[in-house]
């Protein structure tokens, strides 16, 4: 980055903002008096797993020239601990709603130890394994772009966390749980900030690459890409959250929209429909096989009929095939 370049955000101001997600606005007594559906239960067990998995991305962030700017780690180091307490806040969530999947230790009081769900979550980790797709893109591009590789790590990380935001959004738009919408705005909140700031530095660091630097950065969009989860998720549980929360209707298509609009604002970017591509494919697998997930078979043959659809998990199938599972 040269020394003129701005970037349109105030990493002092967030720096002083930062603290665990308050969530003092939920009452935590009434959570198991609206139910959830399965569909619920299951996006929320996907943004549980990720969000606490965003200390693994931090990792491959630092692998990269990002570790060399001290505005951008400042950022992460704030960033990775809100994330922590996102994961801790959805898993608290479910847990006062009666799910903990597995069953987990607690203290002879009955409590909860900090960090919850620590069998789930190494399980997760440990079938991933160390150096997954993501964190191999440093070594595979970055000799190539030099410093100005950076802005593909900027823009991947606003792309994430819009995606992020607008699902918790669909998720209120899904569920009646007046709890889960109070937690989900309260998350939101620290989403938009994280957004804002992978957004400046994206937008910044592309306007000053040189164009055969964008042209790479384009085609890892759009060859490499995968939505966020993809990795600790396995595709169909990609798919089954892109279904439930953006394949469920015109006004999901819209929030899908929504993230390729902005992408599409970016320098290099433009005309790029990477979540609207995701729903695509997730239909069209749903389509071909019966019961792929969750989907039930007469919404899946119609999703193209351009209705709104019903691709969502079935609440009264108890034999479909459990989506988020973790072996241990
Ligand atoms: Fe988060
Ligand atoms: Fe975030």
């Amino acid at each position: 980055m040269t020394a003129k370049t701005l970037i349109d955000f105030d990493i002092d101001r967030y720096m002083r903002a930062s603290r665990r997600v308050d969530l003092s606005d939920v009452d935590w007594d009434d959570i198991p008096n609206h139910p959830l559906s399965a569909g619920d239960i299951m996006c929320m067990h996907y943004m549980m797993d990720i969000e606490t998995h965003t200390v693994i991305y931090l990792r491959d962030l630092l692998a990269s020239r990002a570790a060399n700017d001290p505005q951008v780690t400042a950022f992460l180091s704030c960033w990775v601990y809100e994330e922590l307490w996102h994961g801790e806040a959805f898993s608290d969530f479910l847990r006062h709603y009666g799910v903990e999947l597995p069953a987990e230790p607690k203290l002879p009081d009955g409590s909860t130890p900090m960090p919850s769900r620590p069998n789930r979550v190494k399980a997760i980790r440990e079938r991933l394994g160390v150096g997954h797709q993501f964190a191999l893109l440093p070594t595979m591009f970055g000799s190539l772009v030099s410093r100005h590789f950076v802005a593909l790590h900027m823009a991947w990380g606003a792309i994430n966390e819009l995606t992020t935001l607008t699902a918790y959004y669909a998720l209120i738009r899904r569920s009646s749980n007046p709890q889960l919408h109070a937690m989900l705005r309260k998350v939101i909140q620290d989403e938009r900030r994280h957004f804002a700031f992978y957004r400046a530095q994206a937008r910044a660091r592309l306007e000053n690459a040189p164009p055969r630097v964008r042209a790479l950065i384009r085609w890892v969009f759009e060859n490499v890409w995968s939505p966020v989860g993809t990795g600790p998720k396995s595709e169909e549980e990609v798919d089954a959250l892109a279904l439930y929360l953006f394949g469920d209707s015109d006004e999901g298509r819209e929030q899908a929209r929504s993230i390729d609009a902005m992408v599409s604002e970016m320098p290099g970017l433009e005309g790029l429909t990477l979540l609207g591509d995701v729903v695509d494919r997730a239909v069209e697998r749903a389509r071909a096989t019966p019961g792929y997930a969750g989907v039930p078979t007469a919404a899946a043959s119609s999703a193209t009929s351009g209705t709104p659809m019903a691709l969502s998990r079935r609440d009264s199938d108890r034999n479909a095939k459990p989506l988020i599972s973790v072996e241990v």
